[in-house]
């Protein structure tokens, strides 16, 4: 099932994401890795723009995703599922979930350069990777350069078309809070 998140997922998140993030570990550069990888105070200021959706399974939450539009383009942000949950099609299901929300023209996703699992997950969902990825991570993101140089875009048409879902969650998104309701 998937629903979206809030506050109070805050710590099953933080779970979430730190420990599907050890996946990174000797993938990435080691100046680029550290535990927890996204500390608490980082989630809470993220969750206070992305909006978050989950999937759980027996009443649990085992993997998240997030949505941003900013400007011209939407992007996808932090997107975990539990270790022992992965490749079972739950990233996928989030991911067109969320596509039908999507009002830009343009799904943009950003990833370290040496995750190939990542970039395989998103070009198994339609994604290419762009050629003017550091023009797009300086203008859309707010990382620092050492992540800008080590990490790639994918991108894909999206229409900009509004579904019926895609409707209710525009109208969470489109809140001040960014909470869904
Ligand atoms: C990337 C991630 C979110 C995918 O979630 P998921 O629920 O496993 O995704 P799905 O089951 O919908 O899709 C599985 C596809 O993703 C790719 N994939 C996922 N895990 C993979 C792995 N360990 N090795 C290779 N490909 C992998 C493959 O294309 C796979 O398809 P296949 O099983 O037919 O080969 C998950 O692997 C994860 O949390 N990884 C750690 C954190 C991370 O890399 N996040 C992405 C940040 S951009």
């Amino acid at each position: 099932m998937i629903r979206c998140l809030s506050l109070q997922d805050r710590d099953r998140m933080y779970f979430i994401i730190n420990r599907s993030a050890r996946a990174y570990q000797g993938k990435i550069p080691d100046d680029c890795y550290h535990r927890p990888y996204m500390p608490l105070p980082e989630l809470e200021q993220e969750m206070r723009r992305i909006a978050f959706f989950g999937w759980e399974e027996d009443g649990e939450l085992v993997g998240l995703m997030g949505i941003e539009p900013i400007e011209d383009v939407t992007l996808i942000r932090h997107t975990y599922v539990l270790p022992g949950w992965q490749r079972r099609g739950i990233g996928g299901r989030l991911l067109d979930y969320l596509r039908q929300t999507v009002t830009t023209p343009r799904l943009l996703v950003g990833t370290w350069a040496g995750a190939g699992w990542a970039i395989a997950f998103w070009e198994k969902n339609g994604f290419g990777l762009v050629p003017d990825k550091d023009e797009l991570l300086r203008r859309y993101w707010d990382i620092p350069p050492r992540q800008i140089e080590t990490s790639v875009v994918l991108g894909m048409e999206v229409g900009g078309k509004i579904k019926e879902t895609g409707r209710q969650i525009n109208t969470s998104l489109g809140l001040k809070s960014k909470k869904c309701t």
